[in-house]
């Protein structure tokens, strides 16, 4: 056995041994801790995966059909382009910015899921300029910081939420997008806020939109759950304006809600550059060489399939639909059930952030077997008939 050297400045002889232990993923660790409690009763309203009212996550049903096809029709599994499955990007670029859409300076790229693409986005933008500023409304899905500083780019934040109303603190973002400098980038969650399901109103929208254009701002736009808040189009209303008016702007979509396609890493980057398309396109092109080459070929093939078939697409929003009709019906019964969760019924999408303090969380955990985000998001998928009431029970417990 070969002995660690004892001295960690020793580099030539010990060289990772200025590495530092990080703390686990906090939303992945759920899922661990989940399965291995023992207790029948639990609920699992933890990582932002749908659930049915069964509580399963199935494969949807134009998936196992397009996988069908594939299966049966794929003759090849030689490599594609770094920008992947162009099909794909063709028919998801319509979903995603609608019909008609001016393709002239627009840049696609298929990626491994929408954290590839926030990446790959991050990763230009600190390449055409070292240290550029991101503004990201707080609480965001704790993924975005890391994300955004491990590819060198300069965190800036503001409240996105009000927890005493439940929805956004439009000052907060009016002051921020004041403040931001013409070239920085401004996250925004296209729709399905995560943690905390306070979008932005249409009227909001508008508003965000003028300033982000008056104030020479890049959106940076995270569209993760298209079709799970009011609806295909209606989620993608303020994101299709913003990215049809401005000169800059970037969409990062993620195909792993709405297509149930989570382990395939399914995603895209669309980037609108007015006057730089050409060399945007082959930037992307390097940096996603440099970090996966090229991306996975399954699920993005499978979307393409259901997006190309009037049939597919047809049985794809209506599961679709389904879902999200179950999540409003879920919203409403919780804020029935209980005063204090009455700003969940207007929020959207998978996500609530419940006013617990990390305390309250633990305790819910321990003596409940419910289990959710340190920060007291719920997965509100993982709500059923069958669970709400112990559920409601076990908040009342904890005095919410
Ligand atoms: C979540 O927020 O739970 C999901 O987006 C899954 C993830 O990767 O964190």
């Amino acid at each position: 056995m070969t002995l660690a050297p004892s001295l960690s400045g020793d580099l030539a002889r010990d060289p990772f041994a200025d590495l530092k232990l990080q703390p686990p993923d906090a939303l992945l660790s759920l899922i661990k801790a989940y399965r291995l409690d023992p207790r029948p009763t639990k609920i699992d309203l933890g990582v932002g995966v749908y659930r049915d009212g069964r509580g399963a996550t199935p494969v949807f049903h134009a998936v196992k059909a397009a996988e069908a096809e594939l299966l049966a029709a794929q003759d090849t599994k030689a490599y594609l382009g770094p920008e992947g499955d162009l099909g794909f990007l063709d028919h998801l670029s319509e979903l995603v910015l609608g019909e008609g859409v001016d393709t002239s300076d627009l840049v696609g790229m298929q990626t491994p899921g929408g954290t590839g693409a926030l990446r790959l986005a991050a990763e230009m933008a600190a390449m055409a300029r070292p240290g550029t500023r991101i503004w990201l409304g707080t609480p965001t899905w704790p993924n975005h910081p890391q994300i955004f500083e491990q590819a060198g780019l300069t965190l800036q934040t503001y409240r996105h939420f009000d927890p005493a109303t439940g929805a956004v603190d439009f000052e907060a973002i009016r002051e921020a997008l004041h403040r931001a400098q013409p070239g920085d980038l401004v996250l925004l969650h296209g729709c399905c806020h995560n943690p905390t399901g306070a979008d932005f109103t249409a009227v909001q929208w508008k508003q965000v939109n003028a300033l982000v254009l008056e104030r020479r701002l890049i959106p940076l736009i995270d569209l993760a759950y298209q079709g799970l808040g009011l609806g295909l189009d209606e989620d993608a209303a303020g994101p299709r304006a913003l990215f049809a008016a401005a000169d800059n702007a970037l969409i990062a979509y993620s195909c792993d809600k709405n297509f149930g396609l989570y382990r395939e890493r399914t995603g895209a980057l669309f980037a609108r550059a007015r006057w730089h398309a050409d060399t945007v396109r082959s930037t992307l092109h390097f940096l996603a060489r440099c970090a996966w080459s090229m991306p996975p070929d399954h699920g993005a093939a499978a979307v393409r399939l259901i997006l190309q078939s009037p049939e597919l697409s047809r049985l794809w929003r209506a599961e679709l639909t389904a879902m999200r009709e179950r999540l409003a019906a879920m919203r409403a019964a919780v804020a029935a059930a209980l005063p204090a969760l009455e700003p969940v019924r207007g929020q959207h999408g998978l996500f609530s952030l419940l006013p617990l303090t990390p305390h309250q969380v633990e305790a819910l955990r321990r003596d409940a077997g419910v289990y959710m985000a340190g920060s007291g998001r719920i997965n509100v998928a993982g709500l059923n008939e069958a669970n709400l009431s112990d559920f409601i029970a076990a908040l009342s417990a904890v005095g919410l």
